[in-house]
């Protein structure tokens, strides 16, 4: 069976699309889905290539047991025609992916949408970038991420 693949996309690729690859990549060890997916992430931005998430996410996110393993990385041309679903944080993102999507000739390339479409607890209609709020921002982004993640999943299941 052919491996269902999602890329998360933010601006920096080292707070909110890291914290919903692992939120994602938890989610499916949870029911038994791992192999089932090719997971990642990546930013529109590369300031931040190479580097390990924020670590402020890095802390919040080991609160619920979740482990933040990725380096950042910009997204690239080839990602549009590698992965089914790319999930955007937020709108900013979401226009820059359909730009770069525009620019592709490829029939198949990816679905671009984003991540809180999937939402059903919280009302944000974009996942909020914390870089520079306090560090209740960083529980706040993966509060609205287990939701809209797993709403993700319920959709193509
Ligand atoms: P992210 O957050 O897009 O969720 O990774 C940001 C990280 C860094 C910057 C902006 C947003 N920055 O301006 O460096």
């Amino acid at each position: 069976m052919k491996k269902i693949s999602v890329l998360f996309v933010c601006l920096g690729n080292i707070c909110r699309s890291p914290a919903a690859e692992a939120i994602f990549i938890n989610l499916l060890e949870k029911k038994k889905l791992t192999n089932d997916f090719i997971i990642d992430s990546a930013g529109t931005g590369s300031w931040h290539i190479g580097k390990k998430a924020d670590s402020r996410m890095i802390i919040a996110a080991a609160r619920r047991d979740i482990n933040i393993l990725s380096r950042a990385r910009q997204i690239s041309i080839k990602d549009f025609e590698e992965f089914q679903y790319i999930l955007a944080m937020d709108d900013s993102n979401y226009r820059n992916l359909l730009d770069l999507k525009n620019n592709i000739s490829s029939a198949d390339s990816a679905s671009i949408k984003k991540i809180q479409n999937f939402r059903s607890v919280f009302y944000e209609e974009e996942v909020p970038d914390p870089y520079f709020g306090g560090d209740e921002g960083f529980d706040h982004v993966l509060d609205i991420l287990e939701d809209s993640v797993s709403g993700f999943l319920e959709s193509i299941s």
